[in-house]
């Protein structure tokens, strides 16, 4: 076996030298071909430093005189076997991407397997396994993967936000010290990255070299960029364990979540594009069309009445909808959100038939039928928490957690908890023709304990394996990852559900961004967008229908609006952008994600772009006002340089958004251009005040 193992895909190598003690990186970014000489993992040696070279571990350690954050942190009692001396014992390769390498600290009863593959679109993806091989317990604190980042790293890039702000973007220069972000919600959280991303000074979306990873994982984690004096920027990710919750009694073993990672020298979008190609590579991706949504929500609240319910499903068909959710309210003692969560039964008083009728009227439309629930979450205020008060998960110590919307976590940890929950929603999913759960879960899981320990590791497998065992009684289901918008948006999660809701909020200027930067990772298929009311609920910004849609195009459509309450125009321009969704829905969701770097930040260009390049549709925003009087040209990103395409604005058609004077020459009649002119020159943006936008359609001319 060489001692190089040089995994390379999607224009990205990660090469280990395993010939000493321990596997050190020697490189991951760009493909490197076949050859690599060995004097890679060589270097120099400081002054007053170690005395052997600096060389970057897989597993750093201090034994190998790491000083940094170690992998591996934990200890048997008395502190003994704080640092382990792991050294390669044994590595293989795993068809058809992969490799393990397997390590071992006789002396402190310590084995460690780390994987890794590099997918054919350039997906890295690690993960490591720590077994007890001595006789005594371990008490696991921290095992983390760790990556380097490569020549001129210099930037760092992840997202942050709060409720109905979700994922928005912040930059900031590498430097000497750590970049830590600790989630300890329970759930990934508002607040947390979908990705770090490292790269080069001012690396766009389509220029400089990224390095970025996620974490595949729905519970506690901490994320790091650490920059020490011995070299480039390391990016490290771990799940954050609670005191004592990992102890590993002899022979037992704890694997970590996959981290993904992936290098682009070509900008934001190259990692985009190696996410985007591996979730849609999966088994499990949805292959399905992704149907237009109506989501009761924001049009009724609870106020839930068989018959407006059928009017809004009378005009949901007009409209074209193809599946009608009805969200929170639908069950025992749940008027309002202080109480029934935990008592899925449906609630009599409304539903006196039960949801039978709704659902006959929803499906006699032609409308597949989805339900809303939150499983993992009780109300005190509930018969199930009446009954069983040792259901709600806490520290113990005789108090429970403090209430986050009037509600408590259910101890799926509690076996008794976890058939409870199982039974009522499978004898829901079999008495009910239901095709679809939006499911939710609406608070941070502080405190969480199962009998008095932290339980946040379990709870997250047990909503893991609740979620699968549902899938497997009833694979024809489809299940949505709500959690209040925007708290569990991760590929764990995403591992057993077919979308994310990506945010509470519905107000299209902030959509942009929210869906722009969740896009960076899973592609438009998997992330929900509904057109809202003309007033946001969230914000109480009023934009037209037709941003509001066209922001709404580029993911799952759906509508989340009184649609009862519409004037005909609206109707009219409503059914417009749910007919043009059902056109070009087969593009935006198995096209490339592209998005330009334009100068002014007041306007956005972006779009998906057909895989063979034969057609593309992109939208043009303004999400500000700008200095300069008109928008110039902008330039599109990701078409075939030598193809011939006919580009022509196709939304809004009913009113233009731009006065005559505001117009440019090519928007009435169209205009064809070479991939390489629309991509050099560009085309004349028409002049749009903030907050309004077109649809651009290019598809390439006949016989060119
Ligand atoms: C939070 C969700 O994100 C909303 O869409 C809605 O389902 C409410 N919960 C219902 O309580």
């Amino acid at each position: 076996m060489s001692d190089i193992v040089n995994l390379r895909g999607g224009g990205s190598a990660f090469v280990l030298d395993l010939s000493g003690e321990t596997p050190v990186i020697v490189h991951w970014g760009a493909d490197l071909g076949d050859a690599i000489p060995a004097v890679l993992s060589a270097g120099p040696v400081a002054h007053s430093a170690l005395d052997d070279p600096h060389a970057q571990h897989l597993v750093p350690q201090a034994s190998s005189g790491w000083r940094g954050r170690p992998a591996l942190e934990g200890h048997r009692s008395g502190g003994r076997a704080f640092s382990a001396a792991l050294v390669t014992t044994a590595a293989r390769a795993l068809a058809p991407d992969g490799h393990e390498v397997t390590l071992a600290d006789e002396a402190a009863g310590l084995s460690l397997t780390v994987e890794f593959h590099l997918g054919q679109e350039g997906m890295l993806r690690i993960r490591s396994t720590l077994t007890n091989v001595g006789t005594e317990d371990y008490a696991l604190q921290s095992l983390s993967t760790t990556l380097p980042t490569g020549l001129g790293a210099a930037e760092i890039l992840d997202l942050t936000g709060r409720w109905c702000r979700e994922q928005h973007p912040q930059r900031q220069s590498v430097r000497q010290g750590t970049w830590l972000r600790e989630y300890r919600h329970g759930r990934p959280g508002h607040d947390s990255s979908l990705f770090t991303a490292v790269g080069t000074a001012g690396f766009g979306n389509r220029s400089g070299a990224v390095w970025a990873t996620h974490f595949g994982f729905s519970g506690n984690r901490v994320t790091v960029v650490e920059k020490t004096p011995t070299g480039p920027a390391l990016i490290g990710n771990a799940e954050l364990l609670g005191s004592g919750e990992i102890v590993l009694a002899a022979g037992d073993s704890y694997e970590t979540p996959w981290t993904y990672a992936s290098f682009s020298s070509r900008g934001l979008d190259g990692v985009t594009d190696t996410f985007h190609r591996w979730l849609r590579a999966r088994a499990q991706h949805p292959s399905a069309v992704r149907p237009v949504v109506l989501n009761t929500w924001e049009a009724v609240y609870f106020d839930h009445n068989l018959d407006s319910l059928v009017e809004l499903a009378d005009r949901a068909e007009l409209l074209g909808v193809e599946r009608f959710v009805l969200d929170d309210g639908w069950f025992r003692h749940r008027r309002n959100d202080k109480a029934g969560l935990g008592d899925w039964y449906v609630d009599d008083d409304v539903w006196p038939q039960g949801l039978t009728p709704l659902i006959d009227a929803v499906r006699s439309r032609g409308m597949q039928f989805g339900l809303w629930v939150e499983p993992e979450m009780v109300n005190e205020d509930s018969d199930v928490i009446r009954a069983h008060p040792d259901w709600v998960s806490g520290a113990g110590l005789g108090r429970t957690p403090v209430e986050w919307r009037h509600q408590q976590v259910l101890d799926l940890v509690n076996p008794d908890a976890f058939a409870y929950i199982f039974d009522r929603l499978d004898a829901l999913l079999t008495d009910n023709a239901i095709s679809y759960l939006k499911w939710d879960q609406n608070r941070d899981l502080t405190e969480m304990g199962h009998e008095g320990a932290p339980s946040v590791h379990e709870q997250t497998l047990a909503a893991y394996r609740l979620i699968d065992a549902l899938r497997r009684a009833h694979p024809e289901v489809e299940i949505e990852s709500c959690s209040s918008g925007g708290a569990r948006v991760d590929l764990g999660i995403l591992e057993r559900t077919d979308r994310v809701w990506a945010s509470d909020c519905n107000d299209a200027l902030e959509r942009q961004t929210i869906q722009r930067w969740t896009k960076a990772i899973l592609p438009p298929e998997l992330v929900g967008t509904h057109v809202g009311p003309t007033t946001s609920h969230t914000t109480a910004r009023t934009h037209s229908l037709s941003f509001r849609a066209i922001t709404a195009m580029f993911g799952h459509f759906g509508i989340e609006w009184d649609v009862r309450t519409l004037t005909e125009s609206d109707l009219l321009e409503l059914s417009e952008a749910v007919a043009l969704y059902k056109k070009h829905r087969a593009l935006i969701h198995s096209g490339s994600a592209v998005h330009a770097d334009l100068v002014d930040p007041a306007y956005l260009l972006g779009g998906s772009v057909a895989q063979d390049g034969s057609e593309a549709i992109f939208s043009f925003v303004s999400v500000a006002t700008s200095f300069d009087e008109v928008p110039g040209r902008a330039g599109f990103p990701g078409l075939n340089p030598d193809t011939s395409y006919e580009v022509k604005v196709v939304f809004p058609s009913a009113t233009s958004p731009y006065g005559s004077r505001g117009n440019v020459s090519w928007i009435p009649d169209g205009f064809t251009a070479t991939g390489r002119f629309l991509a050099e020159v560009g085309l004349p943006m028409p002049v749009l005040n903030p907050e309004q936008g077109v649809l651009i359609h290019l598809v390439e001319t006949a016989g060119s």
